[in-house]
């Protein structure tokens, strides 16, 4: 499995390496009307998690934003947080620009780059990140920088001290996330796996669906509750006429009583049309420490999927044409 299986092995210590290279960045105060992380992908993922996990203690906008401009609306002297794990993906590159337009807060957090080199020259602060890991493999950094930006805008309380609780939560549990992250993929077999998530699983399921999209080069869907219920849930009557889907649903304490009810309806439903129908509940005592375990068990049962196919976890052989053939921003497209 590469490099990519000891990486998220290694999720316990990238929390308590990303607490400490947070706190050796010495960032200041950074009081805002809102906060807002800007990145793609693996990178992005960080700040829908992060706000998941802080469920209702954020006080503030607190929102991720993908893509080339900031939303029409961000406050003036939003606190903006560019995460791009390379520092050279255009569509952050152009985020951090919008938010220098926008007389924006800013923060950085990468491995170099170009967005490294713009913020050193700005006098920009840069939480800088560890070299050496695909950039989806760094999501534990990504959460806790999107978690240190919210608690600095004053958008949420800071959670380092669960954040270092999670990690040890995370050791601990480690045996039994791999046994059960096996016989997750054992049961998923050669369907395609949709997952739904609720309330702190809704980025958690779309976390598994890009992992196993990337990983395991496959394709993969995500939904959430309750809104799936109300279209998505019927689309399960003509499953097995296009193929083979197992259905994953993420169950949470937290969630709403009629949530958690409408988990137990929507497995019944789907029952006979999916492959397999499993849920999957964490066990940790606050929300961080329960993301993680899932966040973890995706990121395994994406990978033995990716070694029944045979395939290398780590390559992106179509990400990174895809980036070749755009050329750098502002040149033609090479067709
Ligand atoms: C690669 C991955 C991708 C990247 C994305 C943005 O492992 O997960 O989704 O995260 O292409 O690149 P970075 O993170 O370098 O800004």
């Amino acid at each position: 499995m590469s490099g990519m299986l000891e990486a998220v092995k290694e999720m316990p210590n990238h929390i308590r390496d990303a607490l400490w290279r947070i706190e050796s960045a010495r960032l200041g105060p950074m009081e805002a009307p809102a906060a807002i992380i800007c990145g793609m992908g693996g990178s992005a993922i960080g700040g829908e998690l992060a706000a998941a996990a802080l469920g209702d203690r954020v006080s503030r906008p607190l929102l991720t934003v993908r893509g080339y401009q900031l939303p029409s609306w961000s406050p003036a002297g939003s606190a903006v947080l560019c995460s791009s794990y390379s520092g050279n993906t255009e569509e952050t590159l152009a985020g951090y620009a919008a938010a220098e337009a926008l007389g924006a807060q800013r923060l950085v957090a990468t491995t170099g780059g170009k967005l490294a080199e713009q913020a050193r020259s700005d006098g920009v602060p840069v939480i800088g990140l560890p070299a050496g890991l695909r950039p989806r493999a760094a999501v534990a950094y990504m959460v806790c920088a999107a978690a240190e930006v919210a608690a600095l805008s004053l958008a949420a309380p800071r959670i380092a001290t669960e954040l270092d609780a999670a990690a040890s939560h995370l050791t601990e549990r480690r045996d039994a996330i791999a046994e059960r992250a096996l016989s997750l993929a054992e049961e998923v077999g050669d369907a395609t796996p949709v997952i739904y998530g609720s309330d702190l699983t809704a980025p958690i399921a779309y976390r598994w669906k890009c992992q196993v999209n990337e990983n395991a080069k496959l394709p993969a869907f995500s939904g959430v509750l309750p809104e799936a219920d109300h279209n998505e849930l019927e689309s399960w009557a003509g499953a097995s006429d296009c193929g083979s889907f197992a259905c994953l649903l993420l169950d949470d304490r937290d969630q709403h009583p009629r949530e958690r009810q409408r988990i137990q309806l929507t497995a019944d439903l789907i029952g006979s049309s999916a492959s397999a129908v499993a849920r999957v509940e964490a066990d940790g005592e606050t929300r961080i420490a329960r993301l993680f375990e899932l966040v973890m068990l995706g990121d395994l049962l994406s990978l033995h999927l990716a070694e029944r196919r045979g395939v290398d976890p780590s390559a992106m052989p179509r990400i990174d044409e895809l980036k070749d053939r755009l050329g750098p921003p502002g040149s033609a497209s090479q067709g």
